[in-house]
């Protein structure tokens, strides 16, 4: 059947159901799994209707497999996101049920599987009747409840037994949308706040980062004042600590070692304008791309170079750095709350992984340190092997590297955890912020 002819909201199921299948079991992300949907009027709909999916896909899917009389593996990938995406409908939505379980039949027709439009007819029949006491037996082991993948959850659980109930329950909800506002060039927090509401947006101030605010409903960046002429941008307050832990002043050389998409460059370039020079190096040359349009947008310079950084001809001919972020690539697994793909596509072997390129580019970004240098290491993980347990064998093994304390004129974010070696936010602690990791290093040498 022609998608065209289907029943109002039934090609949005469709094409959320596409989307799910690329990342369940294509193993796409779902940026790269909802590109398709970009041109589509109701892109907004797909995109809350296969984010949510994957949000709950864990707990979905084992309580859709008991009304399934053959194992959930054996039926076709297409089918098996049809039932999970539609029970998200009826779980998760406002619609009524009956239009819900319509509209998953007649998005199988435009799925191709007609002849399995019976069988979801009646599933989802079963599921509407059934799922309070599905949920109940499912829900009885916090990685369903939390629907979050068990190496995960048993990660978490030993890393953070206090916090990790409240950190799988935090990356379940939907996450906050914050600006930065850049406070250079006359900008301030007040004046946009004025701004907002004058365009009837409520927003307020994140009292302990300085230019950042949160909207009280998330909006298309093309809707917010300034935001193409790089007035604003939009990044979150943990994020954001990046820039002021690096304690800029002018005059000085700065790498952004792993700097796509250029969040945190920008945000450099805004915090100092009489840097000396910044290079943002990045391995991949599309993400690259995104780098150069970021500082398009916000009308500022950088040196933008390919880098692989795990290489000792990346840094071969440039000098010492002042100050280097090094934003490492990791799990993320501080940021499912806003890539629930995360849960289904990071598996538990990718870290030991993750941390092995870690320590490489952290080895060839300290060697480029210049005397009385700042390096500050960044993760956006929640996992001990990627943060602290990785600067600490750092430290163990480069006996002239020590850790430098956190910056006098920050505010260290509500219900931040400081370690031994370097801090960590959580999901789900005070400061509403995502997960990240940081630490400052230095040379002892230098002290
Ligand atoms: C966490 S993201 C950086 C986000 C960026 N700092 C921002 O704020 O927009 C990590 C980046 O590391 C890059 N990367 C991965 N392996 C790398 C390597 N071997 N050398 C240099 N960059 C690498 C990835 O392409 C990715 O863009």
């Amino acid at each position: 059947m022609n998608e065209a002819t289907l029943a109002p909201g039934a090609d949005t199921l469709v094409a959320a159901v596409k989307a799910v299948t690329a990342v369940a079991h294509e193993g796409l992300s779902s940026d790269d799994a909802l590109a398709h949907a970009e041109a589509r009027k109701d892109r907004a709909a797909v995109r809350a209707i296969t984010l949510g999916t994957l949000r709950w896909y864990l707990r979905l899917a084992p309580s859709v497999a008991r009304l399934v009389n053959r194992p959930a593996t054996d039926l076709a990938p297409p089918l098996r996101a049809l039932l999970i995406t539609a029970a998200h409908q009826i779980e998760y939505s406002r619609g009524a049920y009956e239009v819900s379980v319509h509209l998953a039949v007649d998005a199988a027709r435009g799925l191709g599987l007609e002849r399995a439009t019976g069988f979801v007819n009646a599933v989802l029949r079963r599921f509407v009747r059934e799922r309070i006491d599905l949920f109940a037996a499912v829900d009885a082991d916090l990685v369903a409840r939390s629907a979050h993948p068990d190496w995960f959850v048993r990660a978490v659980a030993q890393a953070w037994p206090l916090q990790h109930e409240e950190l799988l329950a935090a990356n379940n909800l939907h996450p906050p949308m914050i600006l930065r506002v850049d406070l250079s060039r006359g900008g301030s927090v007040a004046s946009y706040l004025r701004e907002l509401a004058a365009e009837g947006r409520a927003a307020q101030a994140i009292e302990w980062m300085p230019g950042a605010i949160e909207l009280e409903h998330s909006a298309s960046v093309n809707v917010l004042p300034g935001f193409r002429e790089g007035r604003v941008s939009v990044q979150d307050t943990g994020a954001q600590l990046a820039t002021h832990l690096l304690d800029l002043k002018p005059g000085q050389r700065v790498l952004d070692a792993c700097a796509a998409p250029g969040g945190k460059t920008g945000h450099i370039l805004e915090y100092e304008s009489e840097l000396k020079d910044v290079l943002a190096m990045d391995a991949d040359e599309r993400r690259l791309m995104m780098v150069s349009s970021t500082l398009t947008r916000l009308n500022r310079e950088a040196r933008v170079r390919r880098g692989d950084l795990t290489r000792s001809e990346a840094l071969a001919d440039e000098p010492l750095f002042d100050r280097i972020l090094l934003d490492a690539p990791c799990s993320s697994t501080g940021v499912i709350r806003r890539h629930p793909d995360i849960k289904l596509l990071r598996r538990e072997e990718d870290i030991a992984a993750m941390a092995g390129i870690q320590r490489y580019i952290l080895e060839r970004c300290f060697s480029h340190l210049a005397p009385r240098g700042r390096l500050v290491y960044a993760t956006c993980s929640v996992l001990p092997e990627e943060n602290e347990t990785q600067i600490q064998s750092f430290l163990a093994n480069n006996p002239e590297a020590c850790l430098l304390p956190w910056p006098d004129h920050l505010v260290m974010p509500p219900g931040a955890l400081q370690l031994k070696a370097g801090v960590q936010l959580l999901p789900g602690t005070i400061a509403g912020t995502d997960g990240f990791y940081y630490a400052c290093l230095g040379l002892e040498s230098s002290l």
